[in-house]
């Protein structure tokens, strides 16, 4: 969305076509509310910027078919290094010889999925946050072996679509999550122990400490699945590490697959 809305020519590519039309239909969604608000005074002005936006978005089932025409890759699937990797290195073998590999994840580390191509220097994190057309940050993670013109281009890339760049090596969370992820740990935590209600802590950190959101509603809002496979994989990493230890409870609610806003209940239920 923020790629087509910023004028650069995208392909969107996903499993099955049902689940394009739901994808195409959220975006549509989303930049009316993006619309909206940045057209306020000129409502037909808004209009045409989302025919301009769906005009530079298409989509397709194939990502080997279309990725011979794209300078740069975003991968975004599922979090397990061993499907993105098959993914990257089907790609990388119909891909031109420029084209630039990125992927979107959260927490898995991007020299292992570089390590799957042929295109090591060509490869780098790029890293959006929730809600994507609302949230102005972007990390861009550098391996050993991303060369300085493609960081320089993920860097470029960034601005173009009107995000702010902060670059981080290849660590476990990047920036954002190595601090969001054990302090929403701890919240749940806090409330396993029954030292206060999941409402109040929310409420705290709101109220006390000037977040947007409070941890549980956090949690709900990015998915409980997406933040137990960030845990699971840091307490295989550093089992001792008391920050990335599993909860019993985010656990439970996963299991039951409550996995937040997306699936009508988390922490909390949405209607
Ligand atoms: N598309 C377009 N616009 C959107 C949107 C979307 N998906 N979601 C929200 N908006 C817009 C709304 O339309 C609204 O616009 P308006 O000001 O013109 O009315 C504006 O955002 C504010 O929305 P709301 O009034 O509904 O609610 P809030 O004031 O609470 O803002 C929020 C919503 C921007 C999501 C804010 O609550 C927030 O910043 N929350 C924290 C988000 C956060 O921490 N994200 C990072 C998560 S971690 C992550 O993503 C990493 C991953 O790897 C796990």
């Amino acid at each position: 969305q923020v790629a087509a809305a910023s004028g650069h020519t995208v392909v969107l590519v996903d499993q099955s076509n049902e689940i394009l039309k739901k994808s195409t239909k959220g975006i549509e969604e989303s930049l009316k509310r993006v619309t909206k608000k940045k057209f306020a005074d000129k409502p037909e002005d808004g209009a045409e910027f989302i025919k301009k936006t769906l005009k530079n978005l298409t989509t397709s089932t194939d990502a080997a078919s279309v990725v011979h025409s794209t300078d740069l890759v975003i991968e975004a699937i599922v979090e397990n290094l061993e499907v993105k990797n098959e993914l990257f290195k089907r790609l990388d073998k119909f891909a031109p010889e420029h084209t630039i590999f990125a992927s979107n994840t959260s927490s898995l580390q991007i020299t292992a999925m570089a390590n799957a191509t042929t295109r090591q220097d060509r490869f780098g994190g790029l890293h959006f946050f929730n809600p994507v057309p609302m949230m102005k940050l972007v990390e861009v993670i550098k391996t050993p072996m991303t060369s300085k013109k493609t960081f320089e281009s993920l860097v470029d890339f960034s601005k173009a679509v009107g995000k702010s760049p902060v670059s981080c090596k290849d660590t476990p969370g990047f920036i954002v999550n190595r601090l969001l992820v054990p302090y929403m740990m701890e919240a749940v935590r806090l409330f396993e122990r029954g030292d206060a209600s999941k409402e109040d802590i929310d409420v705290a950190m709101k109220l006390g400490a000037g977040y947007p959101m409070g941890p549980f509603e956090l949690l709900d809002y990015v998915g409980l699945d997406t933040s137990k496979y960030i845990i699971d994989g840091w307490h295989s990493l550093e089992p001792n590490n008391p920050l990335f230890a599993p909860s019993p409870l985010l656990n439970k609610l996963v299991e039951e697959k409550k996995l937040g806003k997306k699936t009508g209940e988390g922490f909390y239920k949405y209607k």
